[in-house]
């Protein structure tokens, strides 16, 4: 009885090793179906080479309106800025900014700004681009995730985010167009 006891124990280890052996097996293959779905998708596609660059006609924005448009898979604001927003964002003591950028830093020419419209926070995509949105105690942009507030250059006045928000690669390539990338 003892031995046939001690039988079924061992049975019954090997057949735990095994059932252990298997599920590692199947989780390497698992995992190697995984990866490799992520791995291949890290090649850029042509589609998202061609993306690399935008480019974006300035005609159709009137002054005081923004719009938004896609580069590299993220939003990028650009507005055209009146003349009392660029009077507000050169007016402002640079010294006493959180992250110090003079607004002439950040812009080709004053009247357009572009910037990546992700809150350097947490990534949330601030409000401020449409006339109806609210646009913060410094009438630029509000994260209404956490409450950052953005001015009119969309430098970071108020509230958790510790940079400004990005301004990305881009050149004037007629009075009228921008090529973004
Ligand atoms: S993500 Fe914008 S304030 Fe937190």
């Amino acid at each position: 009885m003892a031995d046939n006891a001690a039988t079924s124990g061992d049975e019954g280890v090997e057949r735990r090793d095994f059932l252990v052996l298997a599920a590692g097996a199947m989780g390497v293959v698992g995992t190697a179906s995984f990866v490799w779905p992520l791995i291949d998708s890290m090649n850029p596609s042509a589609e998202v080479l061609a993306l690399s660059t935008v480019e974006v006609n300035l005609e159709p924005i009137p002054a005081g309106q923004a719009i938004t448009v896609v580069w590299q898979g993220k939003p990028v604001f650009v507005r055209h800025r009146t003349e009392e927003e660029i009077k507000q964002a050169a007016e402002v003591v640079v010294a006493d900014l959180r992250d110090p950028e003079p607004d002439s830093a950040r812009v080709e020419r004053p009247e357009w700004l572009v910037m990546i419209g992700l809150c350097t926070h947490l990534g949330c995509i601030p409000l401020g681009q449409k006339s109806t949105d609210p646009q913060g105690e410094f009438g630029g942009w509000f994260c209404p995730c956490h409450g950052s507030h953005y001015d009119t250059a969309g430098r970071i006045r108020k509230g958790p985010a510790p940079t400004n928000l990005p301004v990305p690669p881009y050149s004037f390539v007629s009075d009228t167009t921008i090529l973004i990338g």
